[in-house]
């Protein structure tokens, strides 16, 4: 059932291109769920994203999607912390809950709060037979097919398609998204999988680099704009698999405090692909490397990231892709960071310690 690989982490990083090509199907159950979709929740001023771990980073990767293509304001919010929050429903608003098993405990629970309150809600789940998919007013499917390894990784970038998927069905039908935007992004969606598969073929030179993390003890992620939730998820999948400690920042916050962790023990792994905002991120880049900091730079452009021929600074070279492609491309170098950065220290990538697939317990 591995199918030629070592670890089940490892062929559902693999599963990904196959996963990306078939979302981009299924127009006829769109069609049918967006002709179903309760009236409040088209009409909602506000969504409360409600989730847990990656599937968390997923809703905050989302959330530029749904407020630029559908016009509605979001808010990403822990299910842990969500569902003591007296007063954080309100009408007008509705709840959209991400989730891989579709039992996590919190998660659940902050959608029983909606339904109580008579808003909205709508489940974005990967079991279709799950009590989050059988209790949400509405229940959008994943389709990344069975996850075995305790790291989510299929499941996360199955989210960011569907995710976004919803994020220009809903902005079609709310008037916010006109044809020639939505077909270019449909476009770009069915470029998604040929770009994966792209890394996926660099996977040799990931692990070269990442083998030079020797036996560091402490990382940090970066990363500005739609990069910053990936830096998040990178950071949360290493700390998880490899046990190296990991922190993911927004760059822009590096100089409120975190760059005093900045020393010549700490890799930094910059996440810099060629948008507007990379003159902001390299100067931020530039200012960890003043300080000793092991620079390692996923970008696409090394010239426009101000590193090229830079001796110590490592680069993961990434293939040229628009905005919402980013994080479907550099997730996925990241998840093979953390599989190799845990193969190194010959840690359990399937079963990390202290882990269970679902938490159905608070
Ligand atoms: O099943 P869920 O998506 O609700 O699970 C949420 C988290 O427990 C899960 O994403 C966890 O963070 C992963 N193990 C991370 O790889």
């Amino acid at each position: 059932c591995l199918n030629g690989h070592d670890h089940f982490m490892h062929k559902e990083i693999h599963e990904q291109p196959a996963i990306l090509s078939d979302l981009n199907g299924h127009d006829d159950q769109w069609c049918q769920m967006m002709a179903q979709m309760p009236d409040a929740m088209v009409k909602a001023q506000h969504i409360s994203v409600v989730a847990c771990g990656t599937s968390y980073y997923a809703g905050m990767t989302a959330r530029s999607w749904f407020e630029k293509y559908a016009g509605i304001s979001i808010s990403v919010e822990f299910a842990s912390e969500f569902r003591y929050r007296a007063g954080a429903i309100r009408p007008g608003r509705a709840g959209l809950f991400i989730s891989q098993s579709g039992e996590t405990a919190d998660t659940l629970a902050g959608l029983r709060h909606f339904n109580n309150h008579g808003c909205p809600t709508i489940a974005v789940v990967n079991v279709p037979t799950s009590a989050m998919a059988r209790e949400a007013e509405m229940a959008v499917p994943t389709r990344a097919g069975s996850e075995i390894g305790v790291a989510s990784t299929k499941a996360f970038t199955a989210q960011l398609a569907t995710l976004l998927r919803l994020a220009i069905e809903l902005g079609s039908r709310n008037g916010t998204l006109d044809t020639k935007n939505y077909r270019r992004i449909r476009r770009e969606m069915e470029e998604m999988p040929n770009l994966v598969r792209e890394v996926l073929s660099n996977e040799h030179i990931i692990k070269s680099v990442t083998s030079l993390l020797g036996d560091c003890t402490s990382t940090l992620f970066v990363g500005r704009g739609d990069c910053y939730p990936l830096a998040l998820e990178g950071a949360l999948k290493l700390k998880e698999i490899s046990y190296i400690h990991a922190e993911g920042f927004a760059a822009g916050e590096l100089k409120h405090g975190p760059i005093a962790l900045i020393d010549e023990n700490m890799p930094v792994f910059v996440l810099a692909p060629d948008t507007p905002l990379l003159v902001k991120t390299s100067s931020n880049a530039r200012e960890i490397a003043a300080r000793n900091g092991k620079l390692f730079v996923l970008t696409d452009d090394d010239e426009a990231a101000g590193f090229k021929g830079e001796k110590g600074v490592e680069f993961i070279k990434m293939p040229p892709c628009t905005e919402d492609q980013i994080p479907f491309v550099y997730v996925t170098a990241l998840q093979l960071i953390s599989y190799h950065a845990a193969l190194d220290r010959s840690a359990d990538v399937d079963r990390p310690r202290n882990l269970a697939k679902s938490v159905t317990v608070e």
